[in-house]
């Protein structure tokens, strides 16, 4: 079928360089730029700060959307100086950054990186610090604005959250801000995320706080919302009379080698279910909200969540299991056991899958089916709303043998956009219906590629937008969800069930929907 075109879009203006002095300021389409401020990262020298952190700020800095004496703090144990954490930020910058790369905007920014050489338990270091961020305020006019982005090991936070306090970075003077950003995991259950949140809390207030769910920064999530609430088409079939069942599918083809210290121990629900996956459930099973503000958002979220409960019996209800050696993209590749640095007994999963309801009078009955896995066919994660089959088909069996169920699907990634499945007519001179696709494409629907979740949830913090963060109450909620799974899982006999890589996860997976008559799309 043809696809769907959107209507071409001139944004703000950003694309000529110019503003249009008749545009009226309170224009929501105007670009928005952070004010005076500064960022510092503690844990610079990890994989996320130079695969993600490092090129979204130099791409916000493209798109002309930092504050010209935006200052960048790396605190790290290395012994570097200025030039070194210079040119780890540049080497960083060249590989991963989106847009492309511009001498002048890389010059300018250069010009506001500064280089704190510490550890965590460290007073000078962070006197220090609190130095060169009072500095920075002189030199780069940043204000007193600063966010102190926390991507290291959560056992690191209580320290690096006291000498916050300690060395006076966390107390914000009059209308000057100071935040604090945290990247998941928050907590391994609910007792160790009651007691992080506790922590971060002593030191920062919770509008202070923002944690990083780094899929709600991208487009298509956000898209959901759009496709939800923009328009009249899907709104009043979204509720179990016509929805037979939602899938939620986060499928990865890469494998955990070098990341053991991470993962062991953790498994895919922990990783990925107790936050990016229920997110998007919430945004998929919430009600409108009154507006797109922060609270009015955060409130319906965590109404969903509240009436989010797990389906018994946990063995038949969840499924487990951990990768196998394989081939996979014509690679053969090891399992997990043999990936380096795990336990050669290791029982951490790599594949999980569960079964909820939301309890609510649009949701009642509807089974939410989610799952994730490493090692898998291929990646993709998308959400598809399954509707239920026509009541009555006034054609011969023969003729609908192709007819499935009708369905929307959100592709959060990759080939970004949206699929709807229905039944159409067969060329030729019978009444034969077959399964038929049309698809909006974000690539050629816009001209406009979209920013990296890490770009908008940064610039984010700098604006003081917080709808885009979960709150404490989402993150302890969605504990509360999976602990029962986790511990059921840990006192059980057993270990994850295999599955080879390059396949789609245990067999247990299939009966765990099988259950309820349902089988997984194969997207
Ligand atoms: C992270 C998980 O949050 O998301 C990783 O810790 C996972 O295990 C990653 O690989 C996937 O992110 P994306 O944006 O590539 O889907």
């Amino acid at each position: 079928m043809t696809p769907m075109t959107a209507g071409r879009t001139t944004a703000g203006p950003g694309a000529l360089g110019w503003t249009n002095p008749l545009r009226d300021p309170r224009d929501k389409r105007l670009p928005r730029i952070a004010g005076p401020c500064g960022l510092v990262i503690f844990g610079v020298t990890g994989d996320l700060s130079r695969k993600k952190l490092m090129p979204a700020i130099y791409d916000l800095a493209n798109r002309g959307l930092l504050p010209p004496g935006f200052a960048l703090v790396g605190f790290a144990r290395r012994d570097w100086g200025a030039e070194d954490f210079g040119k780890v930020v540049y080497d960083a910058v060249r590989a991963h950054a989106r847009t492309p790369f511009r001498q002048e905007v890389w010059d300018k920014l250069a010009e506001g990186f500064r280089f704190v050489q510490g550890s965590f338990d460290d007073d000078d270091a962070f006197d220090r610090l609190a130095q060169t961020v009072h500095d920075l305020d002189r030199v780069r006019g940043t204000g007193g604005n600063h966010a102190f982005y926390l991507s290291i090991p959560p056992a690191a936070f209580p320290v690096v959250c006291k000498q916050l306090a300690r060395s006076g970075l966390s107390a914000q003077d009059g209308e000057q801000w100071r935040r604090v950003v945290i990247e998941k995991p928050f907590g391994h259950d609910l007792t160790s995320a009651i007691e992080l949140n506790g922590i971060v809390n002593e030191v920062f207030p919770e509008d202070s706080v923002f944690r990083i769910d780094h899929y709600l920064g991208k487009e298509t999530v956000q898209n959901v919302l759009a496709l939800r609430f923009a328009n009249q088409l899907f709104e009043p079939i979204w509720n179990s009379h016509y929805v037979d069942h939602v899938q939620i599918t986060m499928a990865e083809d890469i494998g955990l080698g070098g990341r053991a210290g991470y993962y062991d121990g953790i498994g895919a629900a922990r990783d990925v279910i107790q936050n990016h996956l229920l997110q998007l459930l919430a945004f998929t099973a919430m009600e409108e909200p009154v507006s797109f503000s922060s609270d009015e958002l955060r409130a319906e979220k965590i109404k969903v969540l509240n009436a989010t409960r797990l389906v018994g019996p946990i063995d038949e209800t969840t499924a487990r299991g951990q990768y196998t050696g394989g081939w996979q993209g014509g690679e053969l590749v090891r399992g997990l056991k043999e990936e380096e640095g795990y336990d050669p007994n290791s029982r951490t999963e790599t594949f999980a899958a569960i079964t909820v309801e939301v309890d609510t009078r649009r949701w009642a009955g509807v089974p939410f089916y989610l799952r994730t896995g490493k090692r898998l066919g291929r990646r993709v994660t998308e959400i598809a709303v399954i509707f239920k089959r026509a009541p009555h088909l006034p054609f011969d069996a023969t003729m609908t043998e192709e007819l499935g169920q009708n369905a929307l699907v959100v592709r959060v990634q990759p080939d970004e956009g949206v699929t709807m499945r229905f039944g159409s007519k067969v060329p030729g001179s019978q009444m034969e219906v077959r399964d038929v696709t049309m698809d909006f494409g974000y690539g050629t629907a816009f001209t406009e590629a979209s920013p990296e979740a890490y770009e908008r949830l940064i610039l984010d913090v700098l604006l003081g937008e917080p709808s885009l963060f979960p709150v404490n109450s989402e993150v302890e909620r969605s504990w509360q969800i999976l602990d029962p799974v986790i511990e059921a899982w840990a006192s059980a006999d057993g270990g994850p069930d295999p599955y080879p890589a390059g396949s789609w996860g245990p067999e247990t997976a299939n009966h765990m929907v099988a259950r309820t008559g349902h089988t997984w799309r194969r997207p």
